[in-house]
């Protein structure tokens, strides 16, 4: 306490107008708060409470569920699950929720041993909030690199995802940045180096530019906002409109991401929806929801070329995805389960190269960073579709717990993992298709049921992790509500 109360004396003395400056440029290119605030012995002081009423169970190979409770590394290492708690929020960490909220009665209570007391739990909290330090002070995942940002569609909320432990490290509360309860974000597109990230606000209205630590660096109004994609070669973020829009203009959003200067494109046709950037030519390609038409958009001269399929099928197509070496682009279609494989180095006029069956209604593709896989969820199944670029055919069906209504896609920048985000929302009277997923909740629904019941919790979505060699589910990643668009860093 003293420390604190020492160092708040020094900024005042030194002047605040100083001490902010240097505040804000060490906070660039870090995850919040990762600057040594002070020593302090609250983390000793949490360690005494764990020792005394959980470190009996949670300690050393036999500890329950795996997680350790022994050691700030350990307590920040959490379970082979997930995560302990999350710096900066004991709100939705789960040893503060697990030791409060829990249906059954709270932890450890419900297994016949003392609970924390009132003024226990308040501690605890109150150092997950300060950033969970250790005793010297230390920030928890304050040098984290690899991050993936999911869009958490019905809580007003970021998950920031620490792609090497698979953790939630950080959220990113809109509510408390001024937006609404229902600012539904979408879509998230990264820099490449990770510098800044941005986001769409579907009802909000409105596209934000965050930098690394998590701060609101700037906004801009643009009418339902959907998917963005981001050109690494250029200053350009591209945005298309939501599919919860009806009809919304007829354009794109061409932003100067420096900036955050707005442009609109024309792309005559109702809807556009899928989005993707061809980074050497730094051609943007579109699709409409409602009419069988892809647009191509020169940026550089502000030409168009529309390119209208045949055949009678109403295809829908929902997102595109450019392989890494620029030559091939994909396009999931909701409606005929397809992925429509362009070669772009030809015109897309000349028709997809090749259409590829996979399961039902295929979401967000990504293509792995070799090239060789896409994966693309089913929406209304459950179930993960990869096809192997060689063959061009559907190889594997991916089902198991943790996918319910998938939603996005990413994969990490060292071709490890593939990242499924989940809506998981079950409402009532929505068809889902349960023939191949087989996980069915009591109420005979199907979809993920949360590890622990904390009585608000029944609906929160996921992100499912896919290790690429084996193609199989290795962690499922709970987060908030609806678990949408996903966006990852992909420097190395
Ligand atoms: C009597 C043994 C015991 C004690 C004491 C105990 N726990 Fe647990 N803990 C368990 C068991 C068993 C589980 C698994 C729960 C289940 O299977 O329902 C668990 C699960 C947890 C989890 C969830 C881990 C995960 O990733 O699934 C957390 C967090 C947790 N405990 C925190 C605590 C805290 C904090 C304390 C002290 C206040 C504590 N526990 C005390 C036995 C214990």
């Amino acid at each position: 306490m003293k420390t604190t109360l020492f160092s708040i004396f020094l900024l005042v003395l030194g002047g605040s107008k100083i001490a902010v400056t240097e505040l804000a440029e060490s906070r660039t290119n870090t995850l919040p708060n990762s600057q040594i605030y002070y020593k302090s012995d609250q983390y000793q002081e949490v360690q005494e409470i764990l020792n005394g009423k959980c470190v009996s169970c949670h300690s050393g190979p036999a500890a329950a569920r795996g997680l350790e409770l022994d050691s700030w590394e350990h307590i920040l290492a959490g379970s082979k699950h997930g995560e302990a708690l999350i710096p900066f929020d004991a709100e939705r960490s789960l040893l503060s929720e697990i030791t409060t909220k829990l249906v059954g009665g709270p932890h450890p209570e419900e297994l016949g041993e003392p609970g924390l007391t009132d003024d226990e739990k308040s501690f605890l909290n109150n150092w997950i909030d300060r950033g969970a330090p250790s005793r010297e002070g230390l920030i928890a995942f304050a040098d984290a690199e690899h991050l993936l940002y999911a869009a958490n569609q019905g809580d007003a909320l970021i998950s920031v995802i620490d792609m090497e432990s698979n953790l939630v490290i950080r959220t990113v509360d809109l509510q408390e940045l001024g937006f609404s309860a229902n600012a539904q974000p979408h879509h998230i597109a990264v820099e490449p180096d990770g510098s800044y990230w941005y986001v769409s606000l579907i009802s909000d209205n409105a596209i934000l530019k965050f930098d690394r630590s998590n701060t609101l660096i700037d906004k801009l109004t643009f009418e339902r906002p959907g998917l963005l994609a981001l050109d690494p070669n250029t200053n350009k973020l591209y945005a298309g409109r939501s599919m919860a829009a009806v009809s919304p203009p007829q354009t794109i959003g061409i932003i100067d991401r420096s900036g955050m200067d707005l442009e609109e494109m024309g792309v005559f046709f109702p809807r556009p929806h899928a989005l993707a950037v061809e980074p050497e030519s730094g051609a943007v390609y579109t699709a409409s929801l409602a009419a069988n038409q892809i647009a191509t958009l020169y940026p550089e001269d502000e030409s168009i070329e529309l390119f209208t399929m045949g055949g009678e099928k109403m295809h829908t197509i929902v997102q595109f995805a450019v392989s890494p070496d620029g030559q091939w682009m994909a396009g999931t279609t909701e409606l005929t389960s397809s992925i429509f494989l362009f070669d772009l180095t030809k015109n897309i006029e000349t028709g997809p190269v090749d259409t590829i069956l996979v399961n039902s209604a295929p979401w967000h593709p990504s293509f792995t960073p070799d090239g060789q896989w896409i994966y693309a969820g089913n929406n209304r199944e459950n179930t993960v579709s990869v096809v192997d670029m060689n063959s061009r055919t559907l190889v594997k069906v991916i089902e198991g717990n943790g996918l319910s209504q998938p939603h996005g896609s990413a994969t990490s920048h060292d071709g490890r993992y593939v990242y499924i985000s989940n809506r998981n929302l079950e409402t009532p009277g929505m068809q889902m298709n349960s023939s191949s997923s087989g996980i069915t909740l009591p109420s005979g629904k199907t979809g993920y049921q949360p590890r622990y019941d904390l009585g608000d919790n029944s609906q929160i979505g996921t992100v499912v992790v896919i290790d690429i060699y084996s193609q199989s589910i290795v962690k499922v990643i709970e987060i908030e509500k609806y678990g949408s668009g996903l966006g990852a860093s992909r420097a190395n």
